[in-house]
């Protein structure tokens, strides 16, 4: 038996925000944000909306994708640093009730940017251990709600968007499915990117400073820190499976900038063709950004059965992570 992704779904909100609307109300150019990520614009949640409606019509075209009903998952597995509520209930069973999933457990994961990719860990794990035949794993992130859209550090790089993908059980001798993952964190970097407030060592209080409610993060440390692990994790699964680069169809890494990505593919000596960037469009979108790509290269028809997938995460924690996957 083999943990299969069976369908994959995206939802991104219409708002649009370009680099050069952007530039109006903060001090910075579309060309330093174009030549230092790669991004161009971004999409923004609409006002009264949270992380749980758009992992709902993400969900909704996975599963119709996957031929999968909601009464026939058994779980939901759900990625957010953008929780509906501050922190419960989660938003998977937000998630699992508007669905109408009445069969399935329901909890939220907490692995910042790499949280699609625990998440399909986890469900891949569980279906290999019998129990378990449909998980709907989504990312979903409103990061637009937690960015302080005065700090050009931060407030040019995040999108909001969600994703989601059916894992299910395949008993056919076409080992089509997730065949290797890895999952790794150094914490010892957990400083570089976080949101101070809102837990139990920093509780929101009246009055204060608004900055310590919003993503604050060390851009140079965590630069340095993606190019070193995306070069750790192309090799070791490689090695794991036993396979050659050449053997791998598409790279699908986490989108958070195209130097992240061009400083590991020269690292490597890949070519940059090999991976597959949409950052441009979306910005980076967190857990979201993996299964918003994957579904958009289905849609450019660029993924077949049988293609051999290496898809990548870093992000807050620190944490990483990757799969190999046949299509
Ligand atoms: N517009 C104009 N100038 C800017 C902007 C901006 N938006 N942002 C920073 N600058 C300035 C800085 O103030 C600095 O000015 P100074 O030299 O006068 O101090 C200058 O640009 C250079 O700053 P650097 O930090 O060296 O710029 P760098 O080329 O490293 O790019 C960036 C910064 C894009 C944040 C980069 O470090 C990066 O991508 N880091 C990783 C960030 C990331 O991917 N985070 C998320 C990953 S995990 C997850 O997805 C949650």
């Amino acid at each position: 038996m083999i943990a299969e992704i069976r369908g994959i779904g995206s939802f991104v909100p219409e708002k649009i925000i370009t680099n050069e609307e952007l530039a109006q109300t903060v001090d910075t150019t579309d060309g330093w944000i174009r030549e230092h990520t790669g991004i161009e614009k971004r999409r923004i949640i609409a006002p009264g909306e949270a992380a749980s409606d758009m992992a709902i019509r993400a969900a909704r075209m996975a599963l119709e994708r996957a031929q999968v009903g909601p009464e026939e998952l058994d779980l939901i597995i759900t990625a957010t640093a953008t929780p509906d509520y501050s922190n419960f209930p989660a938003t998977a069973c937000l998630i699992q009730h508007e669905l109408g999933a009445e069969h399935s457990g329901a909890f939220d994961l907490a692995a910042g940017c790499t949280g699609f990719i625990y998440g399909l860990s986890v469900a891949r794990g569980m279906i290999l251990a019998g129990d378990y035949r449909n998980i709907l794993v989504v990312g979903t992130e409103a990061l637009s709600r937690i960015t302080n859209w005065q700090d050009r550090n931060t407030c040019v790089l995040f999108g909001d968007g969600a994703g989601a993908a059916v894992v299910s059980a395949n008993n056919n001798q076409d080992n089509r499915g997730i065949l290797q993952t890895m999952l790794r964190s150094e914490g010892a970097g957990g400083e570089h990117l976080m949101r101070r407030a809102g837990g139990s060592r920093m509780p929101f209080t009246p009055g204060m400073d608004p900055a310590e409610t919003f993503i604050s993060m060390n851009g140079r440390r965590v630069y340095g820190f993606a190019v070193r692990v995306c070069t750790i994790l192309i090799n070791s699964l490689l090695r794991k499976a036993n396979l050659h680069l050449r053997d791998i169809k598409h790279i699908v890494p986490h989108q958070a900038n195209e130097r992240i990505i061009q400083a590991a593919a020269e690292r490597l000596s890949i070519s940059l063709d090999k991976f597959y960037l949409n950052i441009a469009e979306y910005a980076n979108t967190s857990s979201a950004s993996i299964p918003i790509a994957l579904r958009e290269m289905e849609e450019k028809d660029l993924l077949h059965k049988g293609d051999l997938i290496l898809t990548l995460a870093f992000g807050a924690g620190l944490t990483y992570g990757g799969l190999l996957i046949r299509w």
